[in-house]
């Protein structure tokens, strides 16, 4: 097996994530994150937050509704672009993308030739306001978080008093009918994007569109800490941007099942967006420059991903496969900050009740610090293996001499070395192990 098929499988055993609606067949490209799966999501988009919102005074933050007035939809172009070429095969009437079809052939039934012309397929969900089926009430489910963004450009302005350059930070779902979902959580129809729209002066965005390239590829780097080689920044050939874009930079991650695929664009989308919804609207959409005296409409600088691709990144980075003393040991090594549980208890031995009852007390005093896993459900080997699987970065073991000498030992994952600490000082150890 594949280290990715090792890793959907192992996502699925410990809790990361499961299909959705799966006890009736599931449903293809919705998924759920489980108890493992929903703590290291959070861990990626505070972390994300962090960095682009509370380290920063030129970004603040947002949260939009995700069902807009229909207008938005016209008026930023999605309801006329925001398409994929689709064929049906005649023969055995499924859909295609019309891009993945080699040599006019269908790939699911070999048919040669037998493809309906190319139509246009919006990708938006649409969905129904009120109680009534009709045209007039008709909307669609958000395919980017960024509208939200737009849209609300002026009441931010008005409400923080920034000045350009400023960016409006924002986490949040978007739905695609994606034609062909697939790779896992790679290409979903529900997924999670974290946006920056980054307000700048005309003139300064080519400027502005590198800072944001090596910016976002250092929060890859230092604060996620994906491996420098398995990640690159590569411009898009002027035939793949979207109808937004003036020039857009992708982040990829090299795949172990599909190679260099995208994580992150990052667009120049000029001043499209803001003019667009000026039109549609009707209401200026500008910002006055007190140095120039000039109203102008700024342009925007767009690094924009996906939770669910650099969850994926992350997890099939941190994978690793070693022997230990003639026995195969899978190990998560993820940055400590990020795994999902911080610190497992264990007792050394579970039928001596003094035991038990200290390795549960210790477990409940550290969950005010940290997400804690007491388990007593196998015997002490076997339990290190299971939090190894799941990158727990520290596992606590209290033992016979802990009822006398009032110290545990800490056992760190990746070199699997343990050391005794009082009890006392367990929570200061491990806050000053993940740097908190
Ligand atoms: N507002 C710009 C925008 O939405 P995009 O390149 O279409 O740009 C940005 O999407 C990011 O959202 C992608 O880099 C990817 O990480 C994520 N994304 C897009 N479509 C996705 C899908 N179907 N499933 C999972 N993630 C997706």
């Amino acid at each position: 097996m594949g280290s990715f098929d090792a890793l959907v499988s192992l996502c699925k055993q410990r809790g990361f994530i499961f299909q959705s609606s799966e006890i009736y067949g599931g449903i293809g490209g919705f998924w759920d994150y489980g108890p493992l799966g929903v703590e290291l999501k959070n861990n990626i988009k505070q972390s994300w937050w962090r960095r682009v919102v509370q380290m920063r005074d030129d970004i603040v933050g947002l949260d939009a509704a995700i069902i807009m007035n229909a207008q938005t939809w016209v008026a930023s172009g999605h309801v006329e672009e925001f398409t994929d070429p689709l064929v049906d095969c005649k023969q055995c009437k499924k859909r295609f993308r019309a891009d993945a079809i080699a040599h006019n052939t269908c790939p699911e039934c070999g048919a040669v030739g037998q493809f309906t012309d190319v139509r246009k397929f919006n990708l938006m969900f649409k969905t129904y306001v009120g109680p009534v089926e009709e045209s007039a009430a008709l909307t669609y489910l958000r395919p980017e978080t960024a509208q939200g963004i737009f849209v609300n450009f002026q009441n931010v302005l008005v409400a923080t008093r920034k000045k350009l350059p400023f960016g409006i930070a924002q986490i949040g779902k978007a739905f695609r009918n994606e034609i062909t979902p697939g790779d896992f959580i790679f290409r979903d129809r529900e997924f999670e994007q974290m946006e920056i729209e980054y307000f700048v002066k005309p003139g300064t965005d080519e400027e502005w569109h590198q800072h944001w390239v090596e910016e976002r590829l250092r929060w890859y780097i230092e604060d996620l800490g994906l491996r420098k080689e398995k990640i690159r920044a590569r411009a898009l050939p002027k035939e793949d941007l979207a109808h937004y874009s003036k020039g857009t930079f992708e982040i990829e991650y090299d795949f172990p099942n599909k190679g260099w695929a995208e994580i992150e664009g990052i667009a120049n989308r000029t001043d499209y967006d803001l003019k667009r919804h000026s039109q549609h609207s009707g209401k200026e959409l500008t910002y006055f420059d007190e140095e120039t005296k000039e109203h102008y409409i700024p342009y925007v600088i767009e690094p924009s991903c996906g939770v669910d691709r650099i969850f994926l990144a992350l997890l099939l980075d941190a994978y690793h496969e070693e022997e230990v003393r003639g026995e195969k040991r899978v190990v998560l090594k993820l940055k400590p900050q990020l795994a999902p549980i911080k610190v497992a208890v264990f007792p050394l031995l579970r039928n001596r009740p003094e035991i038990v009852q200290k390795a549960k007390a210790l477990a409940q005093a550290l969950r005010k610090d940290f997400t804690v896993w007491y388990d007593d459900t196998a015997a002490i080997g076997r339990l290190y293996r299971r939090q190894d699987e799941i990158g727990t970065p520290f596992c606590v073991t209290v033992d016979v001499q802990s009822l006398t000498d009032n110290a545990v030992t800490i056992r760190d994952r990746d070199t699997m070395l343990q050391e005794r600490v009082p009890i006392e000082r367990v929570a200061s150890v491990i806050r000053s192990k993940l740097q908190l």
